[in-house]
């Protein structure tokens, strides 16, 4: 039998039950691949349970506002996903009747959806013959075909993709794409696969020999960026709290959190202090200062680590725009500040 067929095969009989795959509707289909772009099913799964009944069309979406999506999103990271899957649904909604594009070349033109995902829609919701390539595909391919080219590299991505396109098989463009992301997901995962009982340990490349765990190949490393975060919690005469959306663009454009200050370097715990008394953000002179947070909280992005401090400012002044801290509870925070809120004020 043929790579395709078995592959296929395997998937009839291997595939999970995962509640987009009910229907080939591009609505859950199109949540769902957004949600799943750098986040495992596991982890997704919840999330699109929650969105579905939050919005169960993509015109409830559309009619939510923009912080309500984000709220839902809570914790699933790389928030411009979250803000372009609501400026889609807007779309769809106000300015094409409803429906979603119904190809590959229509899907591309909207907000978040790249080659990636408008590839998963068309080849799930309408057979379109467009393979996908992520993550999965890369290491599947590269493994059972035994091939070293560099999956950072420039024209990996080309070279793949005609690979996929010629295992095709035709007219199952739907089960040939979620086959080759599942296998991926499930038997060809990227650490200790359990090869001994792969469907594919006659014929792959790699395993024959001997250099699974070298494949794909991946040289460029991202740089990760050290950032210096004390979050300042000012507490005013009536206990209330500052808060602030971000605006500027990078890490968690359009969420909430306390007033910022951010150091080029790591500054001690002493050498911050008089930093925080010449904050000019805030605008008056703290009564006191104590740190909310012995230890420093290390947060890991893909391209940043963060280094977390929380400090508590009081005031004797009663501050305009304060509000309650049971009120953090509505309102979308990065999931570093979402804990730390819930631990310090249960
Ligand atoms: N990861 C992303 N999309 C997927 C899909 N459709 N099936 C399995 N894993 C996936």
């Amino acid at each position: 039998m043929t790579f395709s067929k078995l592959l296929i095969d395997w998937y009839l009989q291997n595939r999970r039950d995962l509640p987009w795959r009910k229907t080939p509707h591009p609505y859950p289909v199109w949540l769902s691949e957004i949600m799943l772009q750098q986040t495992r099913v596991a982890q997704g799964l919840p999330y699109f349970n929650k969105f579905i009944a939050a919005f169960p069309t993509v015109q409830d979406m559309a009619n939510a506002p923009e912080e309500k999506v984000l709220h839902l999103w809570q914790g699933l990271g790389y928030y411009s996903r979250a803000r372009n899957l609501h400026a889609t649904a807007k779309m769809v909604a106000f300015d094409l009747g409803g429906s979603f594009p119904d190809s590959y070349a229509g899907l591309l033109k909207l907000k978040g959806v790249g080659d990636y995902t408008a590839a998963a829609i068309a080849s799930i919701c309408y057979g379109e013959a467009v393979p996908v390539v992520d993550g999965n595909v890369y290491r599947v391919l590269s493994r059972y075909f035994g091939i070293t080219t560099d999956i950072s590299s420039s024209g990996a991505k080309k070279e793949f993709t005609a690979l996929a396109a010629s295992l095709m098989p035709a007219g199952q463009a739907s089960a040939f794409n979620q086959a080759m992301m599942e296998f991926g997901a499930l038997q060809c995962v990227p650490k200790s696969p359990d090869c001994a009982a792969c469907i594919f340990n006659d014929t792959c490349a790699a395993y024959a020999t001997g250099r699974v765990a070298e494949l794909p190949v991946k040289l460029k490393k991202q740089k990760v960026t050290d950032r210096y975060l004390n979050y300042i919690v000012v507490k005013d005469a009536a206990g209330k709290l500052l808060v602030q959306r971000r605006s500027e663009k990078g890490i968690w454009h359009g969420l909430y959190q306390f007033p910022l200050l951010e150091t080029e370097e790591f500054t001690s715990n002493q050498a911050t202090v008089p930093l925080i008394h010449s904050f000019a953000q805030l605008g008056f002179e703290p009564e006191q200062i104590t740190l909310l947070s012995p230890e420093v909280v290390i947060h890991k992005l893909s391209h940043q680590k963060l280094h977390i401090r929380f400090w508590e400012v009081t005031t004797a002044l009663t501050l305009q725009d304060a509000i309650e801290p049971e009120r953090l509870k509505n309102i979308p925070l990065p999931i570093v500040l979402h804990n730390f809120a819930t631990r310090h004020w249960q």
